[in-house]
């Protein structure tokens, strides 16, 4: 592993900066290519990210992978992490103060992979990137930023669905199967 990414590992599986420590089983830091042109920010770790210490291992993560298949492009080539590193109990949101006190440790990871493309899975990440990126006054419900592209300097960002919209309504995987093939189209 990439040396800075692994003295960011070893900080993350010894925090203790908001209470989220306390139910976790371990945290979930991130997975992919050092180098990947692509970042995916989900939003937090659910059971079976939390069980295994690996992203988007559950049902979200089987659709998650579905969508990287129908675009061509291979989990591997990616980068994929969460805006919380941690599971919040019962898989509730993420809180303000929680997001405030982890998202150190995202900005540090884009800091090092330099992430061409950054796709953000759902409400939570979308809002936190499009402020960091100065984009707060873009910010908008998932419904209406999904599968659109935004600039920011030399980033591109692109807001999805998060994939577990599907779980809970299959009719959502058409629209994820379409805005994932502009990834394709943009690589
Ligand atoms: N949902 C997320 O947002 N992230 C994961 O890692 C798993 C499910």
């Amino acid at each position: 592993m990439n040396k800075k990414l692994l003295k960011i590992k070893n900080k993350v599986l010894r925090c203790r900066k908001c209470k989220l420590y306390k139910t976790r089983k371990q945290p979930v830091v991130g997975e992919g290519n050092p180098q990947a042109k692509i970042m995916f920010i989900g939003e937090s770790p659910g059971h079976w990210e939390d069980v295994k210490g690996e992203p988007f291992v559950g049902r979200a993560g089987k659709i998650l992978d579905e969508l990287l298949e129908s675009a061509k492009i291979k989990r591997k080539e990616v980068y994929i992490t969460n805006i919380l590193k941690c599971r919040p109990p019962e898989n509730r949101n993420p809180q303000k103060r929680e997001i405030e006190s982890c998202t150190p440790y995202l900005l540090e990871q884009i800091k090092i992979i330099k992430p061409k493309v950054i796709c953000t899975l759902g409400n939570f990440s979308t809002a936190f990137i499009f402020r960091q990126y100065g984009l707060e006054n873009k910010i908008k419900g998932i419904s209406s930023l999904h599968g659109k592209f935004f600039k920011s300097g030399k980033t591109i960002l692109i807001p999805f669905y998060h994939p577990a919209v599907v779980v809970y309504n299959n009719k959502m995987k058409k629209i994820l199967i379409k805005d994932f093939l502009t990834l394709k189209n943009l690589l």
